[in-house]
């Protein structure tokens, strides 16, 4: 087969399904609007949680960042591209999240493949949630170490598996609040497990950091349990974008001579990193922002039990209402579109089959009559 062949033929098998993934330029969006040629939609669709894409002292952040470093890092952290905004955000994030040291990554999505490949070999296993994300999922399948799934949340379904021999060492990975679902791991419950197998940890708290526990210190924090490896993403709260790899010194310094995705990638723009240091502060002091947020989770749950969807089991900013059949769901985002509401539809193969929903997100940049349009958009009949 040729090229062309194998690619028209792969395309020809989505064109026309509810899977057919489109990308749409906008001009612009924070954690309340989206503008688009066609005008101005609420936005929920965005993981900018506490708004702070357009905090000013931010934006102002980056640009002391630029003038003084220019706009790239120029190399790899392990040539020229680690300067001392990158070892000040480190530290920053090392004291804040109680960890002896943080590795920054440019992505959640390189962190996760980063780490995992570079701890596992061959002998070894990963047991993760059958939720966790696809750049979790991912890393694990195309590791060389024995790759398996525990059901949802389910402490005995990890234990099931605990159970079974293993020469090599054992990861366990979870999200601490799942991106889909937006539900919350049983961390407590899932670090007893480790400990008492002598395996390590992995949450992926993407969604939990800057919003939940004592000064938006995450899931973790909340929970009371300090995992080996816990990942932070500053693409959600922290309305920027890049990731770090907390942990001990000991794997730090592993890492550093073992994760590909730091050696032989360039290093996030220093600029970028004078801006999370400014982020970082603004989330610890962001108290006021986050019990915005939780007043908009609260009400938004209250005012949605009318609704004609099942609001699923969550105490979070992702609110997901499960349509189930894919192009119903599509439908809706469209219809909800058309009244100037962004909600994008979720479909397979990111969540499970029959499970296509529309994922809303509450942020603290709402506001009441925000939701209410929202609210009201969704009770009118034909849903
Ligand atoms: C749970 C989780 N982990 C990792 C990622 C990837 O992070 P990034 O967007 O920084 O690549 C995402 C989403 O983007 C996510 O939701």
């Amino acid at each position: 087969m040729n090229w062309s062949d194998f690619l028209s033929r792969r395309l020809a098998e989505r064109r026309g399904t509810p899977l057919w993934r489109n990308r749409q330029a906008h001009q612009g969006a924070d954690g309340r609007l989206l503008f688009t040629s066609n005008g101005q939609y609420l936005n929920f669709s965005s993981n900018d949680y506490l708004g702070l894409s357009r905090h000013p002292q931010i934006i102002a952040a980056w640009q002391r960042g630029a003038d003084q470093y220019g706009v790239g890092s120029g190399s790899s952290g392990h040539v020229t591209g680690y300067t001392a905004a990158h070892h000040e955000l480190e530290q920053q994030l090392a004291e804040w999240l109680g960890y002896s040291r943080a590795l920054l990554f440019i992505s959640g999505y390189a962190a996760n493949q980063g780490v995992i490949a570079a701890l596992m070999e061959k002998e070894d296993r990963i047991i993760a949630d059958r939720l966790s994300h696809a750049s979790l999922m991912e890393a694990a399948m195309h590791s060389s170490a024995q790759f398996r799934r525990f059901l949802h949340n389910d402490i005995d379904s990890l234990k099931q598996h605990l159970t079974k021999e293993c020469v090599g060492k054992t990861l366990v990975v979870t999200e601490g609040i799942f991106s889909m679902d937006g539900d919350c791991a049983p961390l407590e419950l899932l670090a007893q497990q480790t400990k008492s197998s002598n395996s390590w940890l992995m949450v992926d708290d993407a969604h939990g950091i800057g919003i939940h526990g004592e000064e938006g210190r995450g899931s973790c924090w909340e929970q009371n349990i300090k995992p080996e490896i816990l990942i932070v993403t500053f693409g959600k709260a922290f309305g920027l974008s890049g990731a770090a790899v907390l942990c001990d010194g000991h794997t730090a310094e592993y890492m550093l001579q073992y994760a590909r995705h730091l050696i032989y990638s360039t290093s996030m723009p220093p600029a970028q990193a004078v801006a999370l240091s400014e982020a970082v502060r603004q989330i610890r002091a962001g108290e006021a922002l986050r019990q915005s947020l939780q007043n908009n989770i609260h009400y938004f749950r209250h005012e949605a039990q009318h609704l004609p969807f099942s609001l699923m089991d969550s105490r979070t900013a992702i609110q997901p209402l499960v349509v189930g059949d894919n192009e119903h769901c599509i439908a809706l985002s469209e219809q909800l579109r058309q009244k100037n509401l962004w909600v994008k539809g979720i479909l397979p193969p990111t969540v499970p089959v029959g499970s296509a929903r529309l994922r809303i997100t509450l942020t603290a940049s709402h506001t009441r009559q925000d939701i209410d349009a929202l609210l009201e958009a969704l009770h009118e009949p034909g849903y």
